[in-house]
């Protein structure tokens, strides 16, 4: 991955331009990177803080031999990915909040994106949509995300490498998405349990049309979230937000 790059001061959002390459036919592997997004995108449709000079925001071309309904597997390779290596770059003990957030001690420290173009039997590209803030101090958050987010740099009261980062992640990557590839999916589900820290919690379930809260028992071979609610029902959760009750 990373062979094909491509590095901007300032863009709208590398989704959108990692979209746009790989509609002209970029290749599998292919990075975008900005120093500052003037309007990026999270999940769920809401905007993504992406200021210049601290965090790490960039995305990744994919072009997988799968049929399209198993796109989302990939939210969970590249959680494993990011979350192996912000440990081993930073040693910082980060988890995985489901489905593909990073968590610092409850706050997050990044979050990912993952866009599809597909024909009905084939996926013409993925592109996976990575930010981290790395370096900002708390002063440097809006209002509303004091309380939820945080930096690495804040976390381990260091600052990181931005460049060291990603070759971290992208090298983690390709690790996790050719071990995808060979043993299939189980085997990263394996290592996305040992990184998540929402299993066996009480939790705040939002999705499009509806709040719950229950008990996150486990994630099901498809990796969806389920969620035991009090009248002792289980619940599969394929799209959605959760929350910590009470956070
Ligand atoms: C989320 O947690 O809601 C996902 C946030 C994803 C942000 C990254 S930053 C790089 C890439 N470009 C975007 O516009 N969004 C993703």
């Amino acid at each position: 991955l990373g062979r094909e790059l491509y590095v901007f001061e300032q863009v709208n959002s590398t989704n959108d331009l990692a979209k746009k390459k790989a509609a002209e036919g970029a290749s599998h592997g292919t990075v975008v990177v900005a120093d500052q997004q003037l309007s990026g995108r999270g999940r769920l449709g809401r905007p993504w803080a992406s200021p210049p000079g601290t965090g790490l925001w960039f995305s990744v071309v994919l072009r997988p031999p799968l049929k399209p309904f198993l796109a989302p597997q990939l939210i969970f390779v590249s959680a494993v990915a990011v979350c192996h290596a912000i440990r081993d770059y930073t040693g910082l003990p980060v988890t995985i909040k489901w489905p593909n957030d990073i968590l610092f001690s409850g706050k997050k420290v990044c979050g990912i994106l993952t866009e599809l173009s597909a024909e009905i039997d084939i996926i013409n590209y993925v592109v996976i949509g990575i930010g981290i803030n790395v370096n900002q101090e708390m002063a440097d958050f809006p209002p509303e995300l004091q309380e939820k987010a945080i930096s690495l740099a804040v976390a381990g009261n260091t600052k990181y490498n931005r460049v060291g980062l990603l070759k971290a992640i992208l090298k983690e990557l390709e690790k996790e998405y050719e071990i995808y590839l060979t043993e299939g999916f189980p085997a990263v589900l394996k290592h996305w349990r040992s990184l998540t820290s929402t299993l066996g919690q009480e939790v705040m379930v939002s999705s499009t049309d509806e709040t719950f809260t229950g008990v996150a028992e486990d994630i099901n071979g498809e990796g969806c979230l389920l969620v035991r609610t009090e009248d002792g029902n289980v619940r599969s959760v394929m799209v959605g937000d959760v929350s910590l009750r009470g956070k």
